[in-house]
């Protein structure tokens, strides 16, 4: 049996095991993956031990992404860009590379789950930690036409212009506070804060979705996020949560392991049944 696996802290509630073991059943591979701990200050040591023992790949999330960049011996540089490393593969010798599904799985979700086209958009980005890190190249490689990063610490959105200004430039990066909104419409609003884990909102102002807009939270709930909600209010058109990512990304690391793409409309599907459940 081919073995891979998925490590966090905590990780009891991750939905990658049944994600994988869905598009395994779908698609006639044999694995299996488990969903694995490790402890927060040995990332290297839980991953080494999975790898020796014959494991072929994983997954990583929080709050090992960046453990797992250090830990690869080759890096797609998506992957190098995005400063973290979401999904890790053997290879013939034994090295281990690494990748970041993360960004692709979101505009895969956006594009072709919500059917929304990116091309010529106007993109704002609420957040400038890791998870909005991830997702600004495969943005801009989707032919935005401007992508805003407005952050609490609005050095940090710098910071990522910075990172990214020059890959594609056609299209209008810049960064700001909150305050520097106002008087700005978008027609896609992502929010990739972790404000909603705390049930906060960002102070934004009114009357910064365009019509027909889309408003996207990067996290998931069983409820509507914060976010969510105040999209609604201010006249959204569609409002959507990372569910759909999740299991994007997932499908992105499958392919890479096994060269077969799931169909991933089916395992959304479920997935939210058993959400709602
Ligand atoms: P992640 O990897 O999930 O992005 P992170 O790197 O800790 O986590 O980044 C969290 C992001 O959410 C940051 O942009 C943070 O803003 P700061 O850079 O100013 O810290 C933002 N954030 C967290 N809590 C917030 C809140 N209550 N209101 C607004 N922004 C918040």
């Amino acid at each position: 049996m081919d073995h891979y696996a998925v490590f966090g802290n905590p990780i009891a509630h991750s939905k990658s095991p049944q994600i994988h073991r869905w598009f395994a059943e779908q698609t006639g591979q044999q694995l299996d993956y488990q969903a694995l701990l490790a402890p927060v200050d040995d990332f290297e040591g839980s991953a080494r031990q999975f790898f020796d023992q014959g494991g072929l790949g994983a997954n990583v999330t929080v709050p090992f992404k960046l453990d797992a960049l250090v830990f690869c011996d080759q890096l797609s540089p998506r992957a190098r860009r995005a400063g973290a490393v979401n999904t890790l593969q053997k290879g013939k010798n034994n090295e281990i590379y690494g990748d970041n599904t993360d960004g692709v799985g979101l505009v895969r979700d956006l594009t072709g789950q919500l059917g929304f086209n990116l091309h010529n958009k106007r993109v704002l980005l609420l957040g400038a930690g890791g998870a909005s890190r991830g997702v600004v190249e495969p943005l801009l490689k989707a032919g935005v036409a401007k992508l805003k990063i407005a952050n609490r610490t609005p050095e940090k959105a710098q910071q990522l212009v910075q990172i990214f200004h020059g890959l594609q430039p056609d299209a209008e990066l810049s960064a700001g506070n909150w305050a520097s909104l106002a008087g700005s419409q978008y027609d896609l609003i992502l929010n990739a804060t972790s404000a909603s884990l705390s049930g906060d909102l960002p102070p934004l102002p009114d009357g910064l979705l365009a019509p027909g807009a889309l408003a996207y939270d990067l996290m998931y709930a069983r409820q509507p996020t914060p976010f969510m909600e105040w999209a609604i209010q201010q006249g959204a058109t569609t409002v959507a949560d990372g569910l759909g990512m999740l299991v994007e990304q997932a499908a992105e690391a499958f392919f890479l392991w096994r060269q077969v793409r799931p169909d991933t409309a089916p395992v959304l599907l479920r997935l939210r049944q058993q959400l709602q459940e």
